[in-house]
């Protein structure tokens, strides 16, 4: 599949910031009259809304981006289990197929501008057999941009997400670093910096928000994705 306009959210870790980064990308392009697809393949951990299975990461971005395809469509896979899809998958005695998740991508990306997706975990976690959740954004021809929580552990997590990601061969537009924590630990004054020492490209960090609060560095982080 040639490069698609559009970005794969993928992380360190399970989570860590990826919707909400997510759903802030999705105002932003929508400000700046993009029409925007959002998709959440494998979604777990759904709450049981009468017994059905609801998944909020992908209303959240449907939500956010004004994108009004089926649900089906957005999120083909959801489990109410909070496990790794393939375990979840297993649990439930479904086989997650990469075909089915490609074709809803590529009818997303014809109604769209741009497309965000969101991958489930971090990007080494398994889809199916045989691929991950980066062999996804390399099979969906996606650039992928990934979160990381500003704190202690996330120069390793980085350095190991990224040489995974360079060991599939894709596109990592940079990193997010997110100040997902309110109280934080002593490594966060230096953590930039030791990252970019090691060639590390940071192309934003997401500051502690609550409520609908839209940081103007999102803005920027923006540039780098479009
Ligand atoms: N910068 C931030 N400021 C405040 N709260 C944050 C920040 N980033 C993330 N959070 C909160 O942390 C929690 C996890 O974030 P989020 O759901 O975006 O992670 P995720 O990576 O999408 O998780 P999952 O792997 O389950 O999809 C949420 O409650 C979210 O609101
Ligand atoms: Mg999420």
């Amino acid at each position: 599949m040639p490069e698609g306009r559009g970005v794969f959210i993928t992380a360190t870790d399970t989570s860590c910031g990826k919707t909400l980064l997510g759903v802030l990308l999705a105002r932003v392009f929508r400000e700046r009259g993009l029409k925007v697809g959002v998709m959440k393949p494998v979604e777990t951990g759904c709450l049981l809304e009468g017994g059905v299975p609801t998944p909020v990461d992908a209303l959240r971005l449907m939500e956010a981006s004004g994108f009004t395809a089926p649900l089906d469509v957005v999120n083909p896979y959801r489990f109410k289990e909070p496990l790794a899809p393939t375990v979840a998958a297993g649990l439930n005695g479904v086989r997650i197929e990469p075909e089915k998740i490609v074709a809803c991508f590529e009818s997303i990306q014809h109604l769209s501008d741009i497309t965000i997706v969101e991958g489930a975990g971090g990007i080494a976690v398994p889809l199916c057999e045989g691929l991950t959740m980066g062999g996804l954004a390399k099979m969906l021809g996606l650039s992928t941009v990934v979160v990381v929580p500003q704190r202690l552990g996330c120069i390793n997590h980085t350095v190991l997400t990224l040489r995974y990601a360079e060991s599939l061969g894709l596109c990592v537009k940079g990193v997010v670093l997110n100040h997902l924590e309110k109280e934080e630990d002593e490594s966060v004054p230096h953590n930039r910096r030791e990252l970019e020492r090691l060639g590390v490209k940071i192309i934003g960090e997401l500051p502690h928000i609550s409520g609908s609060t839209l940081p103007d560095e999102v803005y920027t982080i923006a540039t780098f994705l479009i």
